[in-house]
């Protein structure tokens, strides 16, 4: 199984509607294609991580890098991983009250990711990092607990 990590920027600032249109395909497509993770979005910026097998990650992120609402993916060297740090789908964004239909779709608030560090940072340091560095770029989104 392999984990995949990028940061991208949107090409212009993305919006409620932008946000669920992406999370409905993705939650749909990777549900069948056994993917899991975490995307995260805030202002202009996305963090996603994917994980799940090998040639399943590879499809996504095919698909996912030639999407022209996003560029300059940074992405790390993909890690072979035997345990998953997502059960299944989440995207988190500091205001789903902002998104139309965000609870059908599962939308979370950052503070429920921030909760999620400790968990991520015992199982994949690197991951922990990005995920902390995403958070710490942007100031408006407060200072993390346990950091
Ligand atoms: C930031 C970002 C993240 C995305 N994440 C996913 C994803 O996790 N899974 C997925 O299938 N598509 C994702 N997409 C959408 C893909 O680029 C692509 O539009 C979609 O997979 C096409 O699916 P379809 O062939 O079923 O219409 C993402 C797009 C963007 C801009």
């Amino acid at each position: 199984m392999k984990r995949l990590i990028y940061l991208s920027s949107a090409v212009r600032l993305a919006t409620p509607d932008d946000l669920a249109q992406i999370l409905a395909v993705a939650r749909r497509n990777n549900r069948r294609d056994g993917v899991t993770g975490l995307l995260l979005y805030h202002d202009g910026t996305f963090l996603q991580v994917l994980e799940g097998k090998d040639e399943a990650v590879d499809r996504v992120f095919g698909r996912i890098a030639a999407n022209p609402l996003h560029r300059g993916i940074q992405s790390l060297p993909p890690a072979q991983v035997s345990e998953r740090l997502f059960a299944n789908w989440t995207m988190a964004f500091a205001r789903p009250d902002t998104m139309s239909g965000a609870d059908d779709l599962g939308a979370k608030a950052f503070e429920a990711v921030k909760q999620d560090l400790a968990r991520i940072e015992s199982l994949d340091k690197r991951a922990a990092i990005f995920v902390r560095t995403f958070f710490a770029s942007f100031r408006d989104l407060g200072s993390l607990t346990g950091a």
